[in-house]
């Protein structure tokens, strides 16, 4: 599918009403999206997992459709290795807090058919993060830290280039009290992509479990979960032009048995009394209660979506505009881009000496240019910057060099005005 016709698919895009530059805080959602939720709720409505009639067989082999396409997607082993979560930051939650319960050895015997979790760890627990995370993948540990007075969390420091620290990193993994790594594949403000496969050898070969954050990187790149050998990764729907509301968490099928559940309810359950309550197999220990069905169905169209078109191809797509809005944005007096790491998706952060990103992103709105301002959920990454805010332009399958150059034109106009 060529990129220009790629547009077309996205009403909200193809009207040209709105220059939209905000992909990396949520993408616009395809026809195929769209008309497949609608047409699960308009003809396959049912529950799942519960009904025998063939209304609810269909909704339920749909459903686990989805789950087998994220699955192929990520190459994971089995399916059960797929959990669907509401999002990203409910997938880390769950993560933090599920894991923190093993390795403490309060996960409880019934969480792994009567003995206690092989995660048990005795003494102090380390758990690193890096300074360019999200604050998703910070206060679900920190919560932990503060529930648990031996969990300490620890710093990954990264260069003034945005770029992570490798050789401090290498040191906090030698220490032998860290046990896990949890950080972002992409960084959603300097749009740094690190070096996962080397971070994972080198986690592994120190015993130390990896979380990975594949929230910012999941629309831009094939990522591969048995080549990156990562513990887990977590990402959302809409960060890759699907639906709110639902997400994924991958995991490694003998970590997911070590763990307990997360929520209590229906259909995460083999047995119950009031006495004791036994729980079942994988997938559905970690989801209790009637699933995001509309949603989930939305995720596996989105899924079925990008891979038409293809990584190859988005991105070098996606890179030819990254470097256009570079280029632009350079010839800017009193600039600076946050983020400069020799590799990078498609998002350019930048802070003027003189003018607010609140000012920039109101007057660009104006021009009918829809960009991100603020501190994007990243504030330790601000103040590691020395800035309060920033603005921030992000790409994803539907832009084109038009939109760039309007954005440019518009952020020329605005400088005028304050200047
Ligand atoms: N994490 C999203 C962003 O960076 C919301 O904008």
């Amino acid at each position: 599918m060529s990129m220009n016709l790629v547009r077309e698919d996205f009403p909200l895009i193809s009207n040209d009403t709105i220059d939209y530059l905000d992909s990396a805080a949520t993408c616009q959602k395809p026809i195929a999206v769209v008309d497949s939720m609608s047409k699960f709720m308009l003809e396959q409505n049912s529950t799942v997992r519960r009904g025998v009639y063939d209304l609810a067989v269909k909704a339920t082999q749909e459903f686990d459709n989805a789950r087998s396409s994220i699955q192929k997607f990520i190459n994971a082993k089995s399916s059960c290795e797929v959990i669907f979560t509401r999002g990203a930051t409910e997938g880390l939650n769950m993560i933090a807090y599920t894991l923190c319960q093993a390795l403490k050895g309060k996960a409880g015997v019934d969480a792994t058919n009567g003995r206690s979790s092989k995660l048990k760890t005795n003494g102090k627990i380390k758990i690193a993060i890096s300074e360019m995370e999200h604050h998703a993948n910070i206060v679900p540990w920190q919560m932990q830290a503060s529930l648990h007075d031996d969990i300490e969390i620890v710093i990954i420091p990264i260069l003034d280039n945005g770029e992570l620290d490798l050789d401090a990193l290498k040191k906090i993994l030698n220490d032998k009290e860290l046990k896990v790594l949890a950080i972002t594949h992409t960084s959603n403000v300097l749009g740094t992509v690190n070096p996962i496969e080397e971070i994972s050898k080198l986690a592994h070969a120190n015993g130390v479990i990896v979380v990975l954050d594949a929230c910012q990187a999941i629309a831009h790149k094939a990522l591969d979960v048995q080549k990156l050998d990562v513990d887990f990764m977590v990402f959302s729907a809409h960060k890759i032009y699907g639906p709110t509301g639902i997400g994924a968490v991958f995991a490694k099928e003998e970590l997911l048995n070590e763990l307990p559940p997360y929520h209590g309810g229906g259909d995460m359950i083999e047995t119950v009394s009031f006495e004791k309550t036994t729980y079942t197999n994988l997938p559905n220990k970690f989801e209790a209660g009637t699933p995001a069905i509309v949603e989930t169905i939305g995720f596996g169209a989105a899924i079925k979506y990008i891979s038409k078109i293809g990584f190859d191809k988005i991105y070098e797509h996606e890179q030819k505009l990254l470097e256009m809005a570079n280029q632009e944005l350079n010839k800017f007096e009193k600039i600076k881009i946050i983020g400069q790491s020799r590799n990078k998706i498609g998002i350019v952060s930048f802070v003027f000496d003189d003018i607010e990103a609140f000012d920039i992103g109101t007057m660009l709105n104006q021009h009918k240019v829809a960009i991100r301002t603020g501190h994007h959920c990243a504030q330790p990454l601000m103040k590691r910057f020395g800035i309060s805010a920033c603005s921030r332009l992000s790409i994803g399958v539907y832009n084109n060099e038009n939109d760039i150059a309007k954005f440019i034109s518009a952020l020329e106009k605005t400088i005028k005005m304050f200047r």
